[in-house]
């Protein structure tokens, strides 16, 4: 497995939609498997396929542990998905804020408003369908991923323009005490 270049925010394959994957060949596999390596080498949690130069509707996400009562990461509770041609079938009415960063825009952070749950339906790297409940975290990091594929980046979502800092102007305004997970990328 190799670990691939990530393309940054200003490249072009970032601002246009992805193209759907039509055919499961042993180079889809091959780019799969980098990406899954690209991005715990990156210690994201989650990477499309535009971000590391092929326009396809193609993400891997790893989701954050799950905690104990203690709030203590509990082992082997990260789940691994493959996602390919995505489609967000339902969103909730329900709304929640939260601070996201891009592994495309290294060192900045910035609130985004994102569906509290959502259904997706996608395809995995064997062509077979799921249908996927999600919710929290995991469903913020699914709308993230998948925005990547339709060309849009979280910062074309902020809250607020201001909504944005680096990561130490985020550490200096204590901001991190209230986004429980604020290193989240993607
Ligand atoms: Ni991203």
């Amino acid at each position: 497995m190799t670990v691939l270049d990530i393309v940054q925010a200003d490249n072009p394959i970032l601002h246009q939609a992805a193209q759907p994957v039509t055919t499961w060949t042993p180079e889809l596999q091959t780019l799969i498997q980098d990406m899954i390596e690209t991005m715990r080498a990156a210690n994201g949690v989650g990477l499309a396929a535009p971000q590391v130069g092929h326009s396809l509707r193609l993400a891997v996400i790893e989701t954050l542990p799950e905690r104990d009562a203690a709030g203590n990461p509990v082992e082997n509770s990260r789940r691994l998905y493959v996602i390919i041609n995505p489609e967000i079938s339902w969103k909730s009415r329900k709304m929640v804020d939260g601070i996201e960063g891009c592994l495309s825009i290294p060192g900045y952070l910035g609130e985004v408003s994102r569906h509290h749950a959502i259904r997706v339906q996608a395809l995995d790297q064997t062509g077979r369908s799921h249908r996927l409940a999600l919710n929290g975290w995991t469903a913020r990091i699914f709308q993230h991923e998948i925005d990547h594929l339709d060309g849009i980046l979280y910062t074309d979502r902020l809250t607020a323009p201001e909504n944005y800092w680096t990561e130490e102007a985020f550490e200096q305004l204590s901001l991190a005490d209230e986004a429980e997970e604020h290193g989240l990328v993607g």
